[in-house]
């Protein structure tokens, strides 16, 4: 039988349907494997199941000799594309199945940053609450605003179909459109005129920094900038700037750049500033999804089937 290396406890369901159709080798503990135990446990493998944090580059290829990786994740900037291509070493990623649940997230994101919803919560439990005044807490208004979409793919579009129940103008750039009314626009057109900025691209070569000093200035003065992507989509350093000097009116983020669990601690002190430590896709139904579609992807190319998620072809 052919070995299948995964890197984190998979949920029981897609344990036992991978475990009947290959060995199955997996890490049980939730601690990130070092690169010698990746290298480790892959040795000979044949194919690899990763999360978005397993580095899987040429040296691990060639090392390890995996046919297959299927990330437990839609993105794959984990994984270097060009070294699997060269090698012709299938990469799947998990499409689909986690854009509503994403979704939700960026808007519930939306409506944390401009009702102030993380700032009341924090205020209630350290008991300041003082009672109803007219002045309390004003946040800033969600319906009738314009939101731009920076990268209308599946998630992005599951965002502008949030948004024009809510009531909002959508425009965006990148990608493109399907039921829901959405205007296109220039990146400098959708950030002067957007006041939610949301953000859904992957991360490659050109989307790096793509959010820097230059597109948060062109950003309107008390917009807010929503990040469900990836951290190094935008400059940290000049977010942080931009809202100390009080040219955003918040920043709603799942995700940081570089190392993602210590984003900048400057972030900590800006009370319109809400962070969520990259729980997108977070829920036990999304989750068990996306681990059967990494199962599905491996369990075609272990019957020489060319797997349905394939991102290179
Ligand atoms: C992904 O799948 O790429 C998300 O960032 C985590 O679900």
């Amino acid at each position: 039988m052919k070995r299948i290396f995964v890197t984190w406890p998979l949920p029981e369901p897609t344990q036992a349907r991978l475990a009947s159709a290959c060995e199955l080798v997996m890490n049980v503990e939730e601690e990130l494997l070092t690169r010698a135990e990746l290298l480790r446990g892959a040795a000979g493998a044949f194919g690899l199941l990763t999360t978005l944090r397993d580095r899987v580059d040429a040296a691990v290829l060639d090392a390890t000799g995996v046919r297959v990786v299927a990330n437990w994740a839609v993105g794959y900037d984990n994984i270097d594309i060009a070294a699997a291509r060269a090698r012709k070493v299938w990469v799947t990623n998990t499409p689909g199945v986690l854009t509503e649940t994403t979704a939700d997230l960026a808007f519930g994101l939306i409506f944390a940053v401009a009702r102030r919803i993380a700032e009341g919560d924090r205020l209630v439990r350290r008991a300041e609450f003082r009672g109803w005044h007219p002045g309390l807490l004003l946040g800033r208004e969600v319906h009738g605003r314009t939101l731009g979409i920076v990268g209308l793919g599946r998630i992005g579009r599951a965002v502008a179909r949030r948004a024009a129940g809510f009531g909002m103008r959508v425009i965006y750039h990148g990608g493109r459109p399907d039921d829901v009314h959405c205007q296109p626009r220039s990146l400098q057109d959708l950030l002067a005129e957007s006041d939610f900025v949301s953000l859904h691209v992957p991360l490659t070569t050109e989307t790096r920094n793509l959010i820097g000093p230059a597109e948060i200035n062109a950003m309107k003065r008390g917009a807010f900038l929503i990040n469900t992507a990836r951290g190094d989509v935008v400059d940290q350093e000049a977010l942080v700037e931009a809202l100390e000097r009080g040219h955003l009116g918040g920043a709603g983020l799942d995700v940081f750049p570089g190392t993602p669990e210590r984003p900048d601690p400057r972030l900590f002190t800006l009370e319109n500033v809400v962070l969520t430590p990259h729980v997108g896709s977070a829920t036990r139904e999304t989750r068990l999804l996306m681990a059967e579609r990494a199962a599905d992807n491996l369990i075609a190319a272990l019957s020489g089937k060319a797997p349905p998620d394939l991102v290179w072809r």
